[in-house]
């Protein structure tokens, strides 16, 4: 599935999923690794756990989950697009991940694994990309591989927070608004995650819990967090262009797609770019 808007700027995967290409995913990755980190440890995974990551990308959890299952436990990647299977792959050939790790192309819609052969299942910013139907589909599946009183762990960002200052507050939430009005499906499905925990319990899991992480990047910018806010200004001002937005935001938004200019905010002593990335987690009965 493409959103409205695609452009080359979308950094798109082989199988057409927007912001989910092999450079992409690494470099956003990098920008927030020590939140995303701290996210992936508060889910409860164990040592000498089985536990698989879903629309796993390039595998930037695979370290971390790796070390924290340990020697005695196991790691299964799964991801639609193939060239980030690929990379998984090669990096698990280094031999340098602290557990054994069997990657595969797959889809999260029919999953290749027995019933009840995990422990926990991780599936970080994958949800953006599905239905409601393909949600559910992908829960009902990630409930049936994972054993009774196991785990089951969704990570996805809320739009709703996402900003840029200095600049007018609500620019960004504008925007995304109209890219929804407009049939962009990404964009919609991303409203959705305050309600995840919804979805969780229509698949009956328990003990539902959720950490909202609040990611603030300011200056100095690391070059990764320049580049991936840049990406991002650029991407979402070539939305800007085809939404149905006040003149003056229109504005706003060519003056950040000119990163070059001498006076962008992103050289702006108060620059912040601000998120929120949740994780919400449920427990099979
Ligand atoms: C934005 S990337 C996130 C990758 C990784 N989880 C991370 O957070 O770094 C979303 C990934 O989900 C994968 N994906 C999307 N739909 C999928 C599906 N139906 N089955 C398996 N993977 C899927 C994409 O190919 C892409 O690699």
């Amino acid at each position: 599935m493409k959103s409205s808007n695609q452009s080359p700027e979308a950094h798109v995967s082989s199988v057409g999923h927007n912001l989910a290409s092999t450079d992409w995913i690494d470099m956003h990755f990098l920008a927030m690794q020590p939140e995303y980190e701290r996210m992936l440890s508060w889910v409860g995974i164990q040592s000498n756990w089985q536990v698989l990551d879903a629309g796993c990308g390039t595998g930037c959890y695979l370290p971390l989950m790796t070390k924290l299952v340990g020697n005695g436990g196991k790691v299964s990647a799964i991801d639609l697009a193939p060239e980030n299977v690929r990379v998984v792959e090669e990096r698990a050939s280094q031999g340098r991940w602290s557990a054994p790790v069997d990657a595969r192309v797959g889809t999260i819609f029919d999953l290749p694994y027995a019933d009840q052969s995990f422990d926990a299942v991780w599936c970080a910013n994958t949800s953006q990309y599905l239905s409601d139907t393909e949600l559910l589909t992908m829960l009902q599946e990630f409930r049936r591989i994972v054993r009774p009183g196991g785990l089951i762990a969704i990570k996805e960002y809320d739009i709703t927070a996402q900003q840029v200052q200095p600049t007018t507050p609500m620019l960004f939430l504008h925007l995304h608004e109209a890219r929804c009005r407009m049939g962009d499906k990404v964009a919609c499905y991303l409203f959705r995650t305050l309600s995840l925990p919804h979805w969780l319990r229509e698949v009956g899991l328990i003990e539902l819990r959720q950490k909202p992480t609040l990611i603030v990047r300011s200056q100095p910018l690391r070059p990764v967090e320049k580049k991936i806010v840049g990406a991002l200004l650029e991407l979402y001002a070539g939305e800007a262009e085809q939404a149905d937005l006040p003149a003056e935001e229109l504005d706003l938004w060519r003056k950040l797609s000119d990163l070059d200019a001498g006076d962008h905010i992103i050289h702006h002593p108060d620059f912040q770019y601000r998120c929120i990335q949740t994780v919400f987690v449920g427990r099979v009965p």
